[in-house]
């Protein structure tokens, strides 16, 4: 994890937010290429929800919604930690965690391990921010930062259907922030305050519940296949009955191999009719469904995938991270997809000189035109391979003295370190189609 943190700062993909001020507690801040591949992270989930599909529609529902709302959802009453405090050090533990944390004064123990700590009752507290609306804080009605991006889609579930001529089964699907005021020390970008989660509730007759989460949970691992993550590292995990949400009646974790262990990626949870039957009760609406045809009326279930942006990007990272030898010297590469790459091709003039730039520069402009290309002229051409290979960019172009003569290029491969001989003429068709 370690080396895989040093080279998102490194190389400006993540890094600790409000650094300048000795930072902030499990907060980043995303950089040029750690924004690319996470918008391409993004891309590919609305890609197999949306454009794959034909049963999903989008949504981006307000942060702050109405604080009815997670009275309804048990988020006010029942999303909370268990924390302890120690009495000694003044440090705040989560009480489930202790054998994961350090104690406060001596880091090679846990909290509660040594004979001088003092540790409290645990007490239960909230993961909601608060904060309120209005010019004047006493008397402004106090608001919550969304924990979850769900519940905007279960508030919209009505005028959903109406506007979107949909019957169940369909879902609706959503990306975004979410907050929560998380204890545990965070393990990068593992568990951060602020977060992107990309979250589809599926609506369907009940009697069609538990084959829709076999649907999920096996499209779902497929999509982390398909981006390119080792299935080896890939793992479903159902959660036993002490560990589900108090609106889960099944769910199952899709975990990754991180450098920690087994942790989740993606929760995929069978929700019932838990959240639609709270929100008709708290706000007085009625959430169901009319079926004309059949004169049936019911309240659907809800099968929901729920993942992380920054949990993806980092099984990501992890999974790309790599490490070979070439002519003696050792070379970090990130081995990612080529759609998940943040640039797919770099074009590089062997020379700052000779007419190479000029030449470099008109590919550049062409192949921009249709993928993400960086062009970069500055330092010995090994050393631009190398910034290259670590930041994943699956094919450099290189202008050097004989493409001034017949119009060709080398078309150098990261993984295979293969440089073949190109026509200028082909190289929008080739790169396309390898980055494809
Ligand atoms: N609506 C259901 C829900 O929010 P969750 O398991 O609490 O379920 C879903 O969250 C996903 O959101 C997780 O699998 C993880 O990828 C991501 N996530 C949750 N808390 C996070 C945090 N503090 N930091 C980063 N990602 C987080």
């Amino acid at each position: 994890m370690d080396e895989v943190v040093a080279l998102c700062k490194r190389r400006g993909l993540i890094f600790p937010a409000s650094e300048i001020y000795g930072g902030i507690a499990n907060t980043y801040d995303y950089g040029h290429y750690g924004v690319l591949l996470k918008n391409n992270v993004i891309g590919a989930w609305w890609k197999a929800m949306i454009q794959e599909r034909d049963d999903v529609v989008a949504l981006d529902s307000a942060i702050i919604q109405h604080p009815r709302a997670w009275e309804a959802s048990g988020h006010l009453a029942g999303f909370t930690d268990p924390l302890v405090d120690c009495k000694t050090c003044g440090k705040r533990f989560r009480a489930d965690h202790l054998q994961e944390l350090e104690c406060g004064r001596k880091p090679s123990k846990h909290p509660g391990e040594t004979p001088e700590c003092d540790l409290t009752e645990a007490r239960d507290f909230n993961l909601m921010f608060e904060t309120s609306i209005g010019p004047i804080r006493e008397g402004g009605q106090t608001v919550y930062l969304r924990p979850e991006t769900a519940q905007g889609i279960f508030l919209n579930f009505k005028t959903t259907l109406q506007y979107a001529r949909r019957k169940p089964p369909f879902g609706i699907a959503q990306v975004g922030k979410s907050f929560r005021n998380e204890i545990t020390p965070g393990n990068f970008i593992f568990r951060t305050l602020e977060f992107e989660q990309m979250e589809m509730e599926f609506f369907v007759p009940p009697a069609e519940a538990e084959q829709w989460y076999q649907h999920w949970m096996q499209a779902r691992m497929d999509w982390y296949a398909s981006l390119g993550i080792d299935r080896e590292r890939l793992r479903l995990r159902a959660h036993d009955a002490d560990e589900l949400s108090h609106y889960s009646s099944a769910t199952s974790d899709v975990e990754y191999l991180y450098p920690i262990g087994w942790s989740e990626l993606e929760g995929i949870a069978n929700r019932g009719d838990f959240d639609l039957t709270q929100h008709a009760k708290f706000s007085g609406e009625k959430l169901e469904y009319f079926d004309q045809a059949t004169g049936e009326r019911y309240v659907p279930h809800v099968i929901e995938p729920a993942a992380g942006v920054g949990r993806t990007v980092l099984a990501l990272l992890c999974d790309a991270y790599d490490q070979d030898e070439i002519g003696g010297e050792q070379r970090t590469v990130l081995r990612l997809s080529p759609a998940m790459a943040p640039v797919k091709v770099a074009v590089l003039p062997l020379l700052r000189k000779d007419g190479h730039p000029e030449k470099a520069r008109t590919i550049y402009e062409d192949l921009r035109r249709h993928v993400n290309t960086e062009y970069d002229e500055g330092g010995a051409i090994g050393r631009r391979y190398r910034r290259q290979d670590e930041i994943g960019t699956p094919l450099a172009i290189t202008v050097d003295h004989q493409t001034l003569e017949d119009d060709t290029v080398t078309l150098r491969d990261r993984d295979t370190l293969e440089q073949q001989r190109v026509p200028v003429a082909e190289l929008v068709d080739r790169v396309t189609e390898l980055t494809r």
